[in-house]
């Protein structure tokens, strides 16, 4: 397949068209942003590390029923994927209390939730992705509810899979985040799209507690690449 024009650039990814409408290649970044794109700096290797895991996870979901934009990996930063037209709600599944959960409602990070929090924010960076309900996916046609339904299915079963698929690599999963699309060649199918990595998913040590994603950019911890490359390591032997 045919890399042709760039289609869009966002702050961790470029994505490129091909000579077939169905499929577009994306092409992961080591470029770091956080806080809405207020800190930005570099994580060498970060690409390889996101464009390996993804397509790592998506195979494995794939297997476990959930339809994903996965197709094929190219190189070590490109993949093709199926071109969609990507629902702008992100997905955010919480398992264990950290990041802006803990800060609004004051659960302490680390607090076991009794049950799993689903949360829904609008993608829109000038307003910051604020958080929205159902209510307002409907109210602004941001979704159907059919659509919606089988969002929220997929989340929590991609939860229930990778947490269990985690465990035996010594993982624990705090948090993640999910984007879903419409894809073009499969009459408009919800599936699930742009990536899962250790830029959207919060993956602690199981024995240690120790932060092994993109917490360590935002919160200065330092061994940045280290975590990374151990994430890499230990679902893929590299
Ligand atoms: O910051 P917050 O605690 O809401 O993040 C929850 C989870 O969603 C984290 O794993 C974070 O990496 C991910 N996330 C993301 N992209 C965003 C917001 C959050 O990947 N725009």
């Amino acid at each position: 397949m045919k890399k042709t024009e760039q289609l869009y650039e966002g702050k961790a990814k470029k994505v490129f068209k091909t000579d077939d409408p169905n499929y577009v290649i994306v092409d992961y970044k080591d470029d770091a942003t956080a806080f809405n794109g207020l800190k930005k700096g570099t994580i060498v290797g970060k690409g390889v590390v996101n464009n390996k895991v993804s397509n790592h996870m998506f195979k494995m979901l794939e297997k476990h029923g959930i339809p994903t934009h996965y197709v094929e990996e190219l190189s070590d930063r490109e993949t093709v994927v199926k071109s969609v037209s990507i629902v702008p709600v992100e997905v955010i599944v919480r398992n264990i209390a950290a990041g802006s959960l803990s800060k609004r409602l004051g659960i302490p990070e680390g607090t076991k939730l009794k049950s799993t929090v689903l949360e829904y924010s609008y993608k829109n960076d000038d307003l910051g992705d604020p958080m929205i309900n159902d209510y307002h996916v409907y109210a602004m046609g941001l979704a159907t509810p059919e659509e919606m339904e089988k969002i929220a299915e997929y989340s929590f079963k991609v939860n229930e899979v990778m947490t269990e698929y985690l465990k035996q690599f010594g993982i624990e999963l705090i948090d993640f985040k999910l984007e879903y699309g419409r894809c073009n060649a499969c009459g408009g199918k919800i599936i699930l799209a742009d990536e899962i990595s250790p830029d959207t998913c919060r993956f602690w040590d199981s024995k240690t507690g120790e932060k092994l994603d993109k917490d360590r950019f935002r919160q200065d911890l330092g061994n940045v690449e280290d975590a990374y490359q151990e994430i890499l390591k230990r679902l893929m032997g590299e």
